[in-house]
């Protein structure tokens, strides 16, 4: 069986070597060894697949095969994910989200955020839900917190704060702030969204995993600010409620988006990928 200190050596193995075809991978005690021995390997990379010959919690073994062909294809990727019902719903009209995915997909997430250089989210998803951003899940590294705060609304109060990982507010804002351990950064206002993921690509964080809430994502959506998008879909109705992205109105649905897709499964939950690269 891999060890939680093993799959978290894994996906930093594999974030290191995502250019790397062919990979056989050993399991020792000091952790994840590459060999050239073939036959032997306890893991298995072949371009864009992976092959485990060890014992693996199913649910990680599906997160490697969903999030390795992600990765492999680029040296910069925004990859952007929301959890969601059926029927596209984040949370209630009365803002209660807890818990529409199962707790797989939090799993999920967290090996999403490790492979991750940064993670990014809007303000109100600091504010509302108080959120760490760790990978705690599976104990990889943390990703860089990023944060779209306008009017520098954040206070030191916040979860993300009081941690020794670091942070990155974008803000439009001249309001001079002390927030613990955090750069801020200010951009203009006029096309602020374009100016974040530009200051982003000139960066040393090479993958950033934009994981909402739904305003922030419909920003990189809506200006193709993004290489793939990842619904986690529950299969659970709703009916009403806040949707998980929140596009302006179309009049023709040939203006609809359509991107190649594809569909896994992870427990009892989907995952649809859009690649917006296509
Ligand atoms: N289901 C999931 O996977 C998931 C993931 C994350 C969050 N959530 C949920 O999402 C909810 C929050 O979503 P939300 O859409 O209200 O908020 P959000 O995306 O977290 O934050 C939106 C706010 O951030 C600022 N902002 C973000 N991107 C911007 C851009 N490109 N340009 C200008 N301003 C930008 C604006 O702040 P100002 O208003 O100050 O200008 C905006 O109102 C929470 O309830 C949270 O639980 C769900």
């Amino acid at each position: 069986m891999i060890r939680a200190n093993n799959i978290a050596e894994l996906f930093d193995f594999i974030k290191k070597n995502r250019k790397l075809n062919n990979l056989t991978l050993n399991i020792s005690k000091k952790g994840i060894i590459q060999t050239n021995q073939q036959g032997k390997a306890d893991i298995l990379i072949k371009n864009n697949s992976i092959v485990f010959n060890v014992k693996i919690d199913p649910i990680l073994r599906q997160s490697c095969e969903i999030i390795l062909p992600l990765i492999r294809k680029k040296d910069r990727n925004f990859i952007g994910q929301i959890g969601q019902s059926l029927d596209a719903k984040i949370a209630l009209n009365n803002g209660n989200s807890h818990y529409i995915n199962e707790k797989e997909s939090i799993t999920y997430l967290h090996c999403l955020r490790s492979i991750s250089d940064g993670v990014l989210v809007g303000v109100n998803t600091i504010i509302k839900d108080n959120p760490l951003l760790t990978t705690r899940k599976i104990k990889g590294q943390n990703p860089t917190r990023l944060i779209i705060d306008p009017s520098l609304k954040l206070t030191n109060k916040y979860k993300i704060f009081k941690d020794k990982n670091t942070n990155i507010v974008f803000t439009t804002s001249n309001k001079t702030k002390n927030l613990n351990n955090t750069t801020i950064v200010k951009l203009p206002k006029k096309d602020f969204t374009l100016g974040v993921y530009q200051f982003l690509k000139k960066s040393s964080l090479k993958y950033i995993l934009i994981e909402g809430g739904p305003t922030t994502l419909s920003h990189f959506i809506e200006q193709n600010l993004i290489n793939y998008m990842q619904f986690i879909i529950s299969p659970t109705l709703i009916g009403s409620g806040i949707n998980s992205v929140k596009l302006k109105p179309i009049t023709n649905l040939k203006k609809a988006i359509r991107r190649k897709s594809n569909f896994a499964k992870l427990g009892k939950e989907i995952i649809a990928t859009l690649d917006f690269n296509s």
